[in-house]
């Protein structure tokens, strides 16, 4: 047989203690027994948490019912909690299950109640055990990556190895990847991780500057070069000069600028708007976009040449829905992040919650998690988030990625650009996203309703316990022992 399964049972009534622990006991479940708030939590540390359920009385000694629901809450907040109260006091119960209570039950009771409630407490809990859940003191793990990035999914793996061969070569990075995937973060690693670190990293973001200004910025310009150009002024070519130079959004700089792009890359030397002294430059290039460049050179609107000039080493990150496994991990960074620049002392996410988020299909990724995890932090008040805090487009329903994003109040999206609102996503694109996201989501409620049994959640699905596994590796999913 498997492990005992043991529940927990506070009230400072003893006869009330005795009863409840005797139904229970028939019932096959390991009792402890608690005259107060502060001995039920003593026994469950002594347990290191491993109880499946945890019942109290609201009125207790020394720490009340709602102290042990906080309590637990923060420390295993996969115990469910059944509050029991008396008679009269159901107000305070309401207000129990608000505070994330799993359920409470009126005295007097009835005996096959309480056998349910518990029955249905311990199998959320034994499901909740299975499922991925946040370290919750956040202060003692130490986020896993590389670089200044978080994450370790395979993914992020082979940036890390990009990263490391080339951070420190003068060799042209082109960094691809949807909008908020990190291509501003990856190109200062490369950076930081050159020996040009104690020089300068300059960008431009080339979709923020005016066609007619381009050429200036990137070259500089002599005095009297336009009207207005009442002194001269170095590019920030120059300005990069024994450092980097990040070309931001690359896909929009106007094909005029392209071919003088082009031609100071291939021979190393320009000259400043009005200029007649050639000017040559130690600048090591890297450049993003979140457009598919190559669609682009057949669309006429990129050069090919230097397409092939810029993507000497391409790097491209993946999107967050292809990598839910840095999730969590970077659930855990940003949390920690914000709760020092919001004065917050948020621990955790719940369970339920993290699924969710795991779930989601991210269109703004990165970015997006952030603005929905600062939101969520902003309003609240507890020390562990749940479900009913977050903004409601997380997880449940079915949505077109990119669609919440057109309408969100652009303040909400700091740093998105025109382009990014409209959507980068192709049809093909959010169908594949949502197509995976209902697989999982259906996979994961055949495996809750038999339990985890794979060749019984297999039968229901239709489909061979072999594709059953194959997609649960897929997605991450852990198979039950
Ligand atoms: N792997 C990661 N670990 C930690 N933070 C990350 C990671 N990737 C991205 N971020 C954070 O997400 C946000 C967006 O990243 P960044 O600006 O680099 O994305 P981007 O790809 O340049 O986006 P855009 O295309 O919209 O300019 C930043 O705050 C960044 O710090
Ligand atoms: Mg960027």
């Amino acid at each position: 047989m498997s492990e005992p399964v043991t529940i927990l049972v506070a009230d400072d009534e003893p006869s009330l203690r005795r009863v409840l622990s005797a139904i229970l006991a028939r019932e096959g479940y390991e009792i402890l027994q608690a005259a107060d708030g502060e001995e039920a939590i003593e026994l469950l540390r002594r347990e290191e948490w491993g109880a499946s359920a945890v019942i109290t009385d609201l009125k207790m000694p020394r720490l009340d019912g709602m102290g042990v629901l906080r309590r637990v809450a923060l420390e295993a907040p996969d115990i469910p909690v059944i509050i029991i109260t008396a008679h009269g006091t159901v107000d305070n119960a309401v207000e129990a299950v608000k505070a994330g209570a799993f359920d409470y039950i009126e005295k007097p009771f009835e005996k096959e109640l309480i056998r349910q409630v518990v029955a249905k407490a311990v199998k959320q809990s034994e499901a909740q055990r299975h499922a991925p859940r946040l370290p919750l003191a956040l202060g003692d793990t130490k986020a896993h990556g590389r670089f200044g990035l978080v994450g370790d999914s395979p993914g992020l793996k082979q940036i890390y190895a990009v990263i490391e061969k080339v951070a420190d070569t003068p060799s042209t990075v082109l960094i691809t990847g949807e909008s908020g995937t990190g291509k501003e973060l990856v190109a200062k690693a490369l950076h930081e991780h050159s020996s040009r670190r104690n020089c300068p990293f300059i960008k431009i973001n080339c979709a923020a500057i005016p066609k007619t200004l381009m050429e200036s910025e990137l070259f500089g310009y002599e005095k009297g070069a336009f009207t207005g150009a009442v002194g001269s002024k170095p590019g920030r070519f120059e300005l990069a000069d024994k450092g980097t130079l990040f070309l931001d959004e690359i896909g929009e700089i106007p094909v005029e600028m392209q071919v003088k792009l082009l031609r100071a890359l291939q021979e190393s030397e320009f000259e400043r708007v009005g200029g007649i002294k050639t000017i040559k430059v130690d600048v090591r290039l890297i450049t993003a976009t979140n457009r598919d460049l190559e669609k682009e050179i057949k669309a006429g609107n990129f050069r090919e040449d230097l397409y092939y000039r810029l993507n000497v080493v391409p790097l491209h990150i993946p999107p967050l829905r292809d990598r839910r496994e840095d999730i969590p991990l970077l659930c855990e960074h940003i949390l920690r992040k914000f709760n020092e620049r919001l004065k917050k002392q948020v621990d955790g996410i719940d369970p339920e919650a993290l699924e969710r988020l795991i779930n989601h299909s991210w269109p703004g990724n990165i970015r997006e998690l952030e603005n929905i995890l600062e939101r969520t932090l902003l309003f609240c008040d507890s020390p562990l988030i749940r479900v009913g805090d977050l903004p409601p487009e997380i997880g449940v329903v079915l949505s077109i990625p990119g669609a919440h994003l057109a309408t969100a109040s652009p303040s909400l999206l700091p740093g998105m650009t025109a382009t990014d609102r409209t959507g980068p996503q192709s049809l093909k694109d959010i169908v594949r996203a949502e197509t995976e996201r209902v697989e999982r989501e259906l996979i994961m409620r055949a495996l809750d309703e038999t339990s985890g049994n794979v060749t019984q959640a297999a039968k229901l699905l239709k489909i061979s316990r072999k594709s059953l596994q194959m997609k649960m590796k897929e997605f991450g999913l852990r198979e039950r022992e």
